[in-house]
């Protein structure tokens, strides 16, 4: 039978890998595209969602596809150490990674804002963990300026590997529908990852392997949306923590994935992404974390609107990572548990049977 070798023995052609590039993979990638009845039909006017699952990678995010070829690539040029600022996925990616390639890890993390599994991961992998006092923009300028003096090499999405490890998510997408989707809608934070679905979708069109292109439609958090604000937004605020950035690193590039799509970037509020991150778990049995969410809670505002109007509608969403790594949100969204003593008449009572 075959198996999936991980995304850098799949897509080799399409890779700046060579056969010196030593490939350091926990076989990420070959996440499941779910097609959402319950949700479709609740929104009804013909539009077929999709969900690609992130979730599903090894350390539960999407950034595994950037983090295989950070790093192969950076073991290939004789890095000894790795580094990274995050809101914590790359952080628990990087780790994870440098982990299995046998190098040292340093993340810097901004303190008190970092979901509970996020911290664990990074924790346990063996990285060393620094909670700046600050936020995610102060710690992202920090790495930089260690990275610019110091021997250590950085894996935030600056690192040009990072986007083409997470460009294969878009091949996958169109290898598995046959084409590309007529809308494609994602999360946008440091904006890494919009930059890297269209630059995949771009590839695969140029090669011939798909007929057409999504348009691209991004979605930041209400309170942490420099790039729709067209300004840096300096103390972000939203509970989707993993896009609580006010200064993202791809910010032209993003810009330039939503005009070349003719696509949008546009606003979500908290409340709108908790409301899509319960329908997904609650009608599609689909458990993302908040910031993942931003993608369908965007794609039902936008449906309001009457924003999908041409001809078929197929709307991926990617859902950029597992709700595991947020238990305290999922919490606080349900209600709690019936605690019952160990009797059937409580039982029955509780089930109302
Ligand atoms: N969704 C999740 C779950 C994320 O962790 C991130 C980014 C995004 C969406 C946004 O992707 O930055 O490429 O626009 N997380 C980074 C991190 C910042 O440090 O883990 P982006």
């Amino acid at each position: 039978m075959a198996y999936w070798k991980g995304l850098i023995e799949e897509y080799r052609p399409y890779l700046p890998v060579t056969d010196k590039t030593p490939v350091i993979t926990l076989k990420e990638g070959d996440t499941p595209l779910l097609f959402g009845p319950r949700i479709s039909k609740k929104l009804g006017n013909g539009l077929k969602l999709f969900f690609k699952f992130e979730g599903l990678n090894p350390t539960g995010s999407f950034k595994d596809r950037g983090m295989t070829m950070a790093m192969s690539k950076a073991v290939e040029a004789g890095a000894k150490t790795v580094v990274c600022a995050s809101t914590g996925n790359t952080s628990a990616s990087a780790a994870a990674y440098a982990a299995h390639a046998g190098i040292a890890c340093a993340v810097f993390l901004p303190h008190g804002s970092i979901a509970l599994g996020k911290l664990a991961q990074s924790m346990i992998y063996g990285a060393k963990v620094l909670a700046v006092e600050g936020n995610f923009d102060q710690a992202l300028k920090l790495t930089r300026e260690l990275a610019d003096k110091y021997p250590v090499t950085m894996v935030n999405s600056n690192n040009p590997f990072r986007i083409e490890g997470q460009k294969t998510a878009a091949f996958e997408i169109v290898d598995t529908i046959g084409d590309a989707p007529e809308y494609h809608a994602i999360p946008v934070g440091n904006a890494g990852n919009i930059t890297a679905y269209w630059k995949g979708y771009k590839e695969y069109k140029e090669k011939g392997i798909s007929k057409s292109l999504p348009r691209m439609c991004g979605f930041q958090a209400a309170g942490a949306a420099p790039i729709v604000e067209k300004r840096v937004v300096e103390n972000p605020q939203t509970i989707a923590t993993a896009i609580k950035i006010g200064n993202p690193f791809s910010w032209k590039k993003a810009e330039a994935a939503r005009d070349e799509s003719k696509g949008l970037i546009e606003a979500v509020t908290d409340e709108e992404i908790l409301l899509a991150y319960e329908l997904l778990a609650s009608l599609e049995g689909i458990f993302c974390e908040p910031a993942s969410a931003a993608s369908l809670a965007g794609v039902i505002k936008k449906n309001q609107k009457g924003y999908f109007t041409e001809g078929e509608r197929r709307v991926v969403c990617t859902l950029t990572g597992h709700g595991l790594k947020d238990p305290d949100t999922a919490i606080l969204r349900s209600s709690k548990p019936t605690v019952i003593k160990p009797d059937m008449t409580e039982i029955l009572k509780a089930l109302k049977l």
